[in-house]
């Protein structure tokens, strides 16, 4: 068996850009921890996560506490036994500690024991373990067999080895003592570019890299039961020629939006590395109040409810506010029960691109009629000219039914007869992947959203691109995915 340890370490959170080191993105190191947080929880899974120091760039500044607040809410989050530690950068442990919960002298987690350490630091940001601590790392031995891991800010490494420009003062007595007791693997930090596992004797010694920098990465490290590491490295931000497009992304606008600024989501996008970016509001929440989108008058009255209220222009008015050469605007288009796309066609012509979704079906607990209806409705948003059918058959699945599979083959047929693109939708969803492999075999045009209504969501396509592999596609994405294109100006645009 073997056990899942994520490092996650030098966040240098701050509330305004670190001009002094602008490369450290600390400002948003928020938004970067959420979604670290959420795909560890989400994809994988880890055993234990270790938060290695640094969680902010100031310790002296009035707002450190604050700031640890807002960490603390994302760190609470994990699914994962978590073990935080303070770094260089992080106020005294009985600051820290305030707000986080400190970790036990030995935290055991699956037979493994974990060693936490707070060693004081020394001129040139190096550190030095105290006798105290030495002993700790001889007493976790003590009549125990298992494995054992030592957690620090500062890397850890032999000196001979020469892997950081950090490391202890004492480290040849500390690497002496690990060899003794036979600790099988050192973890670390504080060194923003990490270096990579080194077998030294019988110990493995990790540093991973900084999340504050791109392209933000943090690492999993599986331990096995033989003492072997492997270790993972995860980046937040996309592959660097990846070249993609999220076509699906929220505004504060939608009633579901949680945290939506569009600035804030096109300089993420940007930061993520996304080649363009597609804001897609529903159409539904734009010609309806709360209550009567929640009473899904869009669906039983369309366009033409009495209870119609239009706030497309707001929508039009904050995209035009924020948009660059790198942002797209569409719309995701609810059905009426009749197959009616809602939205005032007139302003076809103002969208770069049109989405339409199936959100709500009278039929849905009707075994006998849902297929149908959800077929018809299909069918009917395809056929207006949409560009991307949102989150295909999620509605099935939303409502706890089996996805009908001998409907992904006429539906596959019916998007590429009428050159639409199926999306890769993950936000409450598990896109089936007999329908991918399908599409790919058919070539149906893909698209990918993210469906963000958190800006932590915005270009997090991990899932999208481990969908692919699964799906047996190795190829370039340029060739499955549709491209983004601007709608042609028209004598009324101003
Ligand atoms: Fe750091
Ligand atoms: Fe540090
Ligand atoms: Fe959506």
């Amino acid at each position: 068996m073997s056990l899942k340890i994520a490092i996650l370490t030098d966040l240098h959170f701050s509330n305004i850009p670190v001009e002094d080191n602008p490369q450290r993105k600390g400002e948003l190191a928020d938004v970067l921890l959420l979604r670290a947080v959420h795909r560890l929880n989400r994809w994988i899974k880890p055993d234990v996560t270790f938060i290695g120091g640094d969680l902010i760039n100031e310790p002296n500044s009035p707002d450190a506490e604050d700031l640890f607040f807002f960490l603390k809410s994302s760190l609470d989050l994990l699914d994962s036994k978590t073990i935080i530690i303070p770094g260089n950068h992080d106020t005294p442990p009985e600051i820290f500690y305030k707000t986080f919960e400190r970790p036990e002298d030995i935290v055991e987690v699956k037979g493994v024991r974990f060693l936490p350490f707070i060693d004081p630091e020394e001129p040139g940001y190096n550190a030095r373990r105290e006798q105290h601590n030495l002993d700790r790392m001889r007493a976790a031995r003590a009549g125990f067999a298992g494995q054992i891991v030592s957690l620090q800010h500062v890397p850890l490494f032999p000196p001979e080895a020469d892997c950081s420009p950090f490391n202890y003062i004492n480290a040849p007595e500390i690497v002496k003592v690990m060899d003794e007791c036979g600790i099988t693997l050192s973890l670390s930090g504080h060194f923003h570019e990490g270096f990579a596992p080194l077998k030294w004797n019988e110990s493995t010694y990790f540093t991973a890299p900084a999340l504050c920098e791109a392209p933000f990465r943090f690492c999993v490290v599986e331990l096995d039961d033989d003492g072997s590491v492997k270790v993972e490295t995860h980046q937040l931000s996309l592959p660097s020629d990846s070249h993609l497009t999220d076509f699906h992304i929220h505004t504060r606008l939608a009633y579901c939006n949680e945290n939506m600024k569009m600035p804030k989501a096109l300089q993420l996008g940007q930061i993520f590395g996304l080649a363009a970016m597609g804001f897609a509001e529903h159409s539904s929440h734009l010609y309806f109040s709360r209550d009567a989108y929640n009473a899904k008058k869009f669906y039983w009255d369309g366009i033409n409810s009495p209870m119609i209220g239009d706030n497309t222009e707001d929508y039009f008015s904050l995209y035009k506010m924020y948009a660059n050469e790198f942002s797209y605007i569409g719309l995701e288009i609810d059905v009426d029960r009749s197959g009616i796309p809602v939205i005032n066609p007139e302003l076809y012509e103002r969208l770069d691109f049109r989405i339409g979704a199936v959100h709500y079906m009278k039929s849905i607990l009707d075994a006998a009629k849902r297929e149908n209806e959800f077929m018809y409705l299909c069918n009917a948003m395809i056929r207006s000219g949409i560009d991307i059918l949102a989150h295909p058959f999620r509605i099935f699945r939303r409502n706890n039914l089996a996805v009908p599979h001998h409907l992904f083959a006429p539906l596959a047929a019916l998007l590429k007869e009428n050159n639409v693109a199926a999306e890769i939708n993950f936000h409450t969803n598990e896109p089936p992947l007999e329908f991918v492999r399908l599409c790919l075999e058919t070539g149906v045009k893909l698209a990918f959203g993210s469906d963000a209504h958190n800006l932590y969501e915005v270009g997090e396509f991990y899932p999208h691109l481990k969908l692919l592999e699964a799906a047996g596609f190795n190829g370039s994405c340029d060739d499955i995915l549709l491209k983004p294109s601007r709608r042609q100006p028209t004598k009324t645009d101003h």
